[in-house]
């Protein structure tokens, strides 16, 4: 599969765009450019020729001729041609231009989707747009659950048992999650790709290089591999709207320097929440139920692009006595934060894309997708839904966890050495477990085999760090934990997940702050939560509300003959 070939082979390699009812070949970037302007499409350019041509004539029409009118006329109407221009996408953005966004939005046709991921073709400006896109595929999919509804709405999916109620609801299938699919052997599939196939089909920053989180954003919400065109595009979006309100670093500063990373970050997103859009509408009861998605949307896009800066901003008050570094308006995304946060080798750039990318989502029910979404599921904005996911993201068995790696693994070394032998890990494993603790990094809710996402990351410090100690003191681990853990003969996966690794390999560049690493899984988690609770609104799902039950009454249950 190519990311960038044709959705429709009969289209060859030309670029097509429909202008006047019927789909032609442009073969010009001018004729691209012209149809653009004819469609509205490229809505600065069209502005500018519209306000420009109608002052010329207007002058035309009444001016009275000689050399001193034409001058000023000719002078008035560049002033104005630059106004309108430098202006004109300010004015333009979001959804002021409803009518031209329709009149857009009519004009791409794109191939209807399933749940995996497909691949597209750039036709024309518009395409570069996010919010268009998804405006084309949410009706279909509002139509295809109506009818899943309709047609199977009482088939049973299993039973539920006493166990499952006890036991955090394991194995019960009870919630609906568009973005990303976990399968307990294979590991995540985001929109039916897995992550070796993201990291050849997502555009790169370098040719053969990391995905970029922009392109995983891309797929997550409309379900299509999008082009190197759109990630570039959706870059500058993320980036024009990443300017954070001053209370925010006040609010940040009223909390103690040494307070918890996710306390200030979380602190931080809450202190967002005052531009939220949704409430915003919400309050001045302006919008229908049925467009719920569209501030949500506005305000995912503002939370996944001002978040990184809020980061950085912690982790350099923290860590680097409050010396901020800016945004670079050349870098992407996640080599922006890496950069925000002090570390611009362009290996580092290159992991932190992959960081992002790979720790994006995991589908509907881990703790943080699962309270984002019953948070939201109360028409609570996406900044209150997130700040509760962060919450959640905050404790050892979760998010933590890689925090809690890096510092086992540091005292393993501190009380071991750094030649650490096999038996002396063995040793250290055992203790740990002796002593009530966890071996963090090691298990899941839901996999079965070692995860993907370790596995990738491994092979991202074969070929970047093979001789660091602590990536081999990380690979010793793989073999010595799992044995033990099957040993006590209760651990359903003995195998590493995605936090045994990730910690050696920030460490390795330089960021050495064990217990940052959890805000960094933040910062990548908005994007799928983000993306999932955007298709909670455009599909309508409705508070969520399980029943719970007492032990007495399970017990006079279970009593009951069958
Ligand atoms: C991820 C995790 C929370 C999953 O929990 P779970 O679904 O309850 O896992 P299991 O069903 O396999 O747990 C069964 C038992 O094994 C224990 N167990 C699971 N993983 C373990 C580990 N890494 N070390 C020690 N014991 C472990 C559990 O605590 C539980 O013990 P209990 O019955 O005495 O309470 C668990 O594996 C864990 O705590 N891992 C370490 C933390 C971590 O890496 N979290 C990041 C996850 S991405």
């Amino acid at each position: 599969m190519d990311a960038y070939s044709s959705s429709d082979s009969n289209h060859g390699s030309v670029p097509r765009t429909r202008l006047f009812g019927r789909e032609r070949p442009m073969h010009s970037v001018l004729g691209r450019k012209v149809a653009d302007v004819l469609l509205w499409r490229d809505t600065r350019v069209s502005a500018t020729i519209l306000f420009g041509s109608a002052a010329i004539w207007f002058l035309f029409y009444f001016g009275e001729y000689n050399f001193v009118t034409l001058s000023c006329n000719i002078f008035i109407t560049t002033v104005l041609v630059i106004f309108i221009w430098s202006t004109g996408a300010e004015f333009f953005k979001g959804g002021r231009v409803s009518l031209i966004s329709k009149l857009r939005s009519r004009a791409v046709q794109q191939p209807s989707l399933g749940n995996s991921a497909h691949c597209l073709q750039v036709h024309n400006s518009s395409d570069l747009e996010l919010h268009s896109q998804l405006k084309e595929f949410i009706p279909e999919q509002q139509k295809r659950l109506k009818k899943l509804k309709s047609e199977h709405g009482k088939v049973q999916l299993g039973n539920i048992t006493v166990d499952m109620v006890v036991g955090g609801m394991r194995g019960m299938t009870g919630l609906l999650c568009e973005t990303s699919l976990l399968d307990p052997e294979e590991g995540i599939r985001f929109r039916g790709l897995s992550i070796p196939e993201c990291q050849k089909l997502l555009p790169a920053a370098k040719p053969g290089g990391e995905p970029l989180p922009e392109g995983i954003l891309w797929l997550l919400l409309t379900g299509k591999v999008p082009s190197k065109e759109q990630v570039d595009s959706l870059s500058k979006e993320l980036r024009n709207r990443a300017t954070i309100p001053d209370h925010v670093y006040q609010t940040i500063n009223a909390l103690p320097v040494n307070a918890h990373p996710m306390t200030q970050f979380a602190t931080g997103v809450m202190a967002l929440q005052v531009q939220s859009e949704f409430q915003k509408a919400y309050d001045q009861k302006v919008i229908h139920k049925s467009k719920y998605w569209e501030p949500t949307f506005e305000d995912s896009l503002n939370l996944i692009a001002q978040i990184p800066v809020v980061a950085a901003y912690v982790y350099r008050r923290m860590y680097k006595n409050g010396r901020v570094i800016p945004m670079d308006d050349s870098l992407d995304y996640a080599g922006n934060f890496a950069h925000m946060l002090g570390f611009d080798s362009p290996d580092m750039l290159e992991l932190m894309r992959l960081y992002v990318t790979i720790h994006s989502d995991h589908e509907g029910g881990n703790v943080s997708a699962h309270i984002g979404h019953i948070v939201a599921s109360a028409l609570s904005d996406p900044y209150l839904s997130f700040a509760a996911a962060l919450n959640g993201l905050a404790g050892p068995l979760h998010g933590l966890a890689n925090q809690e790696v890096l510092l086992w693994i540091k005292s393993l070394v501190e009380e071991c050495g750094e030649n650490v032998t096999k038996e002396n890990l063995e040793d250290y494993v055992w203790k740990t477990l002796s002593g009530g603790k966890l071996i963090p990094g090691f298990g899941h809710g839901v996999l079965r085999k070692t995860d993907p996402r370790y596995t990738c990351l491994r092979e991202f410090a074969l070929k970047h760090l093979p001789d660091d100690p602590l990536f081999k003191l990380v690979s010793d681990l793989y073999e010595v934990v799992p044995p033990i853990l099957l040993e006590l003969g209760k651990v359903k996966n003995p195998w590493p997940n995605v936090e045994a690794h990730s910690g050696v390999l920030l460490n390795h560049y330089g960021l050495t702050e064990a217990r940052y690493y959890p805000v960094l899984f933040g910062v990548s988690r908005a994007i799928g939560i983000c993306s999932q609770l955007i298709w909670d609104r455009a599909l309508g799902l409705p508070i969520e509300r399980p029943k719970s039950v007492t032990m007495e009454w399970l017990q006079n249950y279970c009593k009951k003959p069958a």
